[in-house]
């Protein structure tokens, strides 16, 4: 009976609040994220949303389970000018094609590249790409001495300095330097630098992991253009295998595939029948590294998990008042209202799990809002105290 008054009262107060109440109503629904309350659907942890897709599975996209099992017209195969503008591939020039692939006219020098660097790369990967904070070295020093170090073997000595993995001493090819600056970075803003852009910077970082091209030291004079770019021979280039280079690639790549020893299996059930299961002895022995484990991996390992700290931004208690409780709670239960007096007995937990979950009397969920239970709390206090802390 009680809480049929309360209603009433409050549905005036509402009736009142009615253009505010809408405008509000019709933004919280009208939005692109569904509402939870459509059962079909749910929000992660970190603000995706999942769709179920069938059986019980769910993806990042929204399949219409109708459209699942008739068939589906995929559209049409791409003509040549689509298919060109989609490949940005980049490939090295090798004895077939001396050109390599996709490699445009250009150029750009090692200052333009550091004055690029300085403003659009330098805050994630360090101060002449010393990296740090989780985000990889794209330099620590001179190439060709570190690729010496790449058969440094932590399994067998625990005590060596690890294989110094950059760019400069592992990768195989500038080819790839030069697409993956062009086509990921920087990093929130991929695809934003242009050809002279692309190739100043790489003359950038490979005069910082101290890479001659042609015998030619690349100083801070350089200027990169695309004949010179040709040229470059990364100091790692024979330390891969298989030996993708030269006219017998194909079968040299398919003989050592074809032996699962080359990568890593061991007492292998090798017969004329593919083994699936239980093929290997297990064999492994696992050696801890002592005192603390790897500190100095290179490029610096972020051990940190944690997802990133929200920072907490204080509501404006006023100003969500106004816009999310006001509708309801201005004639009745209204801020330092003597109403109040029927509700807090209970004792507060109890008014801020009600105010939270809702109420059958009509108080919604969190009054309809997306506040976080301690902001909500924060607003309840203001409720009932009439008073912003
Ligand atoms: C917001 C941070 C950020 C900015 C700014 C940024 N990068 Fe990166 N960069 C990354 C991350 C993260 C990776 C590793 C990505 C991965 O492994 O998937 C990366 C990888 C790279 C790599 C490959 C390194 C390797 O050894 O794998 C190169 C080269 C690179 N960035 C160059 C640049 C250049 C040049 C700029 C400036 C135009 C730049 N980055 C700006 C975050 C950034
Ligand atoms: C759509 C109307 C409506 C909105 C919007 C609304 N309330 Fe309510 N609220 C009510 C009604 C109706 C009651 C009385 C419910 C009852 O007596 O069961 C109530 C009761 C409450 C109670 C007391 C719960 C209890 O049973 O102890 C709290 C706390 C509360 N509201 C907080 C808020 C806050 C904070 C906001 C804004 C963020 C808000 N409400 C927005 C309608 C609303």
């Amino acid at each position: 009976m009680f809480k049929l008054e309360a209603y009433n009262k409050l549905l005036v107060s509402a009736s009142v609040a009615a253009v505010v109440a809408f405008s509000v109503v019709g933004c919280m629904e009208g939005g692109a994220t569904p509402s939870s309350s459509d059962a079909s659907v749910s929000l992660d942890i970190d603000g995706g949303v999942s769709y179920p897709v069938r059986g019980n599975k769910a993806g990042s996209y929204y399949v219409n389970p109708q459209t699942v099992d008739i068939k589906v017209n995929h559209g049409r195969i791409p003509n040549d000018a689509e298919l060109a503008r989609w490949d940005t591939d980049l490939q090295p020039p090798t004895e077939l094609s001396p050109e390599g692939h996709g490699i445009p006219e250009g150029s750009g020098s090692v200052e333009d590249g550091e004055e690029i660097y300085e403003a659009q790369c330098v805050m994630c990967h360090g101060d002449f790409g010393s990296g740090g904070g989780g985000y990889p070295a794209l330099s620590k020093g001179n190439a060709y001495d570190l690729q010496k170090t790449l058969t440094n073997n932590r399994w067998k000595d625990p005590e060596a300095d690890g294989p110094t993995r950059v760019f400069g001493s592992y990768w195989p090819q500038a080819t790839t330097l030069w697409w993956y600056i062009r086509d990921g970075m920087p990093h929130p803003f991929s695809d934003s630098l242009s050809v002279d852009e692309t190739y100043a910077l790489t003359a950038y970082i490979l005069n910082i992991n101290e890479i001659e091209i042609d015998g030619e030291e690349v100083d801070d004079e350089y200027v990169l253009d695309r004949a010179k770019f040709l040229k470059i021979k990364m100091p790692n280039v024979d330390g891969f295998e298989p030996n993708i280079a030269g006219a017998n690639a194909l079968p040299v790549v398919r003989t050592y595939f074809g032996k699962a020893s080359n990568f890593g299996g061991q007492n292998l059930n090798q017969g004329a029948v593919r083994c699936m299961t239980d093929c290997q002895k297990p064999t492994a022995k696992t050696k801890y590294i002592q005192n603390g484990g790897i500190k100095d991996f290179i490029p610096p390992m972020n051990v940190t998990r944690d997802l990133p700290k929200k920072e907490a931004v204080a509501i404006d208690v006023k100003k969500v008042y106004t816009e999310s409780c006001a509708m309801c709670h201005s004639a009745f239960l209204s801020p330092g209202s003597a109403d109040w007096a029927g509700y807090t007995p209970k004792g507060i937990d109890k008014v801020y799990a009600n105010g939270i979950n809702g109420t059958e009397g009509g108080m919604p969920a969190k009054g309809g809002t997306d506040l976080s239970d301690a902001d909500f709390k924060t607003m309840v206090d203001y409720l009932i105290s009439g008073k912003v802390k």
